[in-house]
Parts: C-alpha cells; sequence; structure tokens
C-alpha cells in the first residue's frame, strides 16, 4: 500500500478509502510501541527465569531455582538467628527470675503472645477466658482468673504446659481421675441427688435443702479426699474448688450431676515434643502475668 498525501487537508492517508472515507496514516508513537517491545521480550525472560508455566505436577521451575517458600524459610532463619542469644538465655535462667529481669520478661510476653496466638486459642479462647466466654464449650479453664487446677506460680504452670494433663504422650502429664459415681455404680442415684444439692449449696447455688445433711456426709466419705473438707480443691491432683462458684463445667443441678455420674476427665496436650524450651517458658510466663502472677509457694 502506498502512502499518500491528502491534498485538501495536508495529512498522510494510507490509500485506503471507502465511499470517499480516508484511512489517516496516525502510527503509534515510538515511545510506547517500544514499551510494549520491551515487556514482551521481558515476559518471556520472565517465564524462563521464574517458576511460571503450570505442568501436570508443578510449575516450571525457572533457571534461577527461585521459591517463595526458600524465602519465607530464610527470613524465618534470620529471625531466629537474631533471637538465638535471648532464647538460650531464656531457656536456661531460673524460672522464677524471668520475670525479675525485664528484658527477659519483655521478651517473653510478646514471644508468648505469640506462640498463645498459634496453638492455645483453639482451646483456651484468643482473651484466654476459655469457658468463661459465652458460647464456648465447657471444660477450658480461664486462665486469666488466679483460680488453678494445677498451680498457678511459675514452675506449676511450667510442668502443666510441658507434658500437658491426662495426655497418654507423656509419662509426667498431670494426671488424675474422678471416678464416675453414677455409671460404675459407687454412689445410688440418690445419694447422687444428695450430694449435689450439698455441693451447690456451698457456693450458694439454689438447692434442695432436704438433702443437703445427707449430701454433706456423701462428700466427706467420696470427694473429701480430692476436693477436701472444705471443699476447698487441691492442686496436687487438679481437683477444682467446689465452694468458689467459679465452674470449669457448670454449677447448675443437670450440670453438676452429670459431672459427678460420669466424670469429665479433662485433656490438655503437653507441648515439651513441639515446641522449644524457650518458646514454652515464654508461654508459661505469659499466662503467669495473665493469672495475676501467683508467688511459688514456701
Ligand atoms: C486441645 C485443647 C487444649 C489446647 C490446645 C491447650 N489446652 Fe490448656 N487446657 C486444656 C484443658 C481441657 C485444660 C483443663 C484440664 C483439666 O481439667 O485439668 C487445660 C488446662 C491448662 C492449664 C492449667 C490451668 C489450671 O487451672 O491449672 C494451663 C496453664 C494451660 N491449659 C495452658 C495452655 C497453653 C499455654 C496452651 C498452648 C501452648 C494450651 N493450654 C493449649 C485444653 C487445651
Ligand atoms: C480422685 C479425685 C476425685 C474425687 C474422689 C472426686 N473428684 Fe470431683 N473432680 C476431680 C477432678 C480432677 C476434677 C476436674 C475435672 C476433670 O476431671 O477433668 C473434678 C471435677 C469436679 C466437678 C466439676 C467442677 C467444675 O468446676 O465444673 C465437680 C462438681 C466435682 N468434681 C464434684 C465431685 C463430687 C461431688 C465428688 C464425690 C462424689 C467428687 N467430685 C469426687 C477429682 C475428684
Amino acid at each position: 500500500m502506498s502512502k499518500k498525501q491528502d491534498d485538501d487537508l495536508d495529512y498522510e492517508t494510507t490509500g485506503h478509502q471507502w465511499d470517499g472515507i480516508k484511512e489517516y496514516n496516525k502510527p503509534l508513537p515510538k515511545w510506547w510501541l517500544w514499551t510494549f517491545y520491551i515487556t514482551i521480550v521481558w515476559g518471556i525472560g520472565y517465564t524462563i527465569a521464574y517458576p511460571a508455566w503450570p505442568g501436570i505436577k508443578a510449575a516450571t521451575p525457572g533457571l534461577l531455582g527461585y521459591s517463595t517458600r526458600a524465602e519465607v524459610a530464610a527470613d524465618i532463619a534470620r529471625v531466629e538467628e537474631a533471637n538465638a542469644a535471648i532464647n538460650e538465655q531464656l531457656a536456661s535462667a531460673e524460672l522464677t527470675q524471668i520475670a525479675a529481669t525485664p528484658e527477659l520478661q519483655t521478651y517473653a510476653q510478646n514471644a508468648g503472645a505469640a506462640v498463645f496466638r498459634s496453638w492455645c486459642v483453639q482451646c483456651h479462647g484468643s482473651g484466654a477466658a476459655g469457658s468463661s466466654q459465652e458460647g464456648w464449650a465447657a471444660g477450658y479453664p480461664n486462665l486469666l482468673d488466679d483460680d488453678w487446677l494445677w498451680g498457678g506460680d511459675i514452675e506449676a504452670i511450667h510442668t502443666t504446659i510441658s507434658y500437658g494433663i491426662r495426655n497418654e504422650e507423656y509419662g509426667d502429664a498431670r494426671y488424675s481421675e474422678m471416678p464416675a459415681f453414677g455409671r460404675d455404680e459407687l454412689l445410688e442415684d440418690e445419694q447422687i441427688d444428695q450430694v449435689v444439692n450439698y455441693v451447690m449449696s456451698l457456693s450458694g447455688e439454689p438447692q434442695d435443702g432436704s438433702m443437703v445433711e445427707a449430701g454433706a456426709q456423701v462428700y466427706a466419705d467420696n470427694c473429701a479426699a480430692c476436693h477436701g473438707e472444705a471443699a476447698e480443691g487441691d492442686r496436687t491432683q487438679g481437683a477444682p474448688n467446689l465452694a468458689d462458684a467459679i465452674w470449669l463445667y457448670g454449677g447448675d443441678f443437670d450440670t453438676i450431676r452429670e459431672t459427678v455420674y460420669y466424670s469429665r476427665y479433662g485433656v490438655m496436650p503437653g507441648w515439651q515434643n513441639r515446641l522449644s524450651e524457650a518458646e514454652i517458658r515464654a508461654v508459661s510466663a505469659y499466662v503467669h502475668s495473665l493469672g495475676g502472677g501467683e508467688a511459688p509457694a514456701e
């Protein structure tokens, strides 16, 4: 096709015309075209250098061997290296000294909160209030109050978290088993009703007063060994205080009756095989501070 000058308008045309309508010759600007060609070359180069074309099993790897996974792994390794010294210090410090060493305590609080978010929230809740939050399943203790099943000083918490509770994975797991008084026919139905009413009377839950006295006897014979004479609980057996109106499973008649009839056997995993000692100590310090920071027993 030949380029022609439009005589009337002084524009170059492509020479096409139809019904007297002429097509002007207006090519794209050079800079635009070159940019376009460069993007094509760049695109081809990129698919050769980097992972690009999907295959049946995996995408083509690319000549540079780049992978986002390797990059993340390198990032993680970098952070771990930066924290290696303080992690080592945390793992070897006296447990009771962590809170007293500001640098360790600050680090443990932050690292511990991160461990808690990854590994503990699914059972204890993101705010650590466990079954105390609305709609949460029963049996997960609130870690914010200063009411402890197994002990609230840093060493007790560290032991609980390291080995867990009633799990088979660790020989050192916390262990105790409340008998299933109903299912295993250790008590008559009537005795169970009595002792349930007695337990309810301890924390002032509305109860059938006529059963309380008989219930107190059933309690003394069957329950005091674990829950204590005054129902104050026993941390060596993880037996909760029954007089403080703080319930793990619930304080109404039906729930207490179910607890006594079937028992509960709450299980918590241990973490020693899953987390590093520094991570366990960090989350122990974190949980310890949530619960009000109970001092070690004398
Ligand atoms: C699979 C659910 C589950 C996960 C995950 C879990 N816990 Fe627990 N945790 C429990 C249960 C259930 C109990 C209560 C067991 C009992 O009845 O004695 C418990 C008890 C505890 C206690 C003892 C509380 C007391 O009053 O003595 C501490 C401390 C604790 N958990 C901390 C943690 C930390 C920290 C993590 C994360 C590293 C964690 N838990 C992860 C279920 C879980
Ligand atoms: C061998 C020790 C042991 C004996 C005996 C025992 N308990 Fe328990 N009890 C426990 C433990 C441990 C728990 C914690 C729950 C679990 O097993 O996961 C518990 C939990 C409970 C709870 C639930 C409290 C809550 O906060 O929801 C009630 C109620 C209770 N026991 C009542 C009784 C009564 C009543 C008796 C006597 C008839 C009794 N227990 C005998 C160890 C014992």
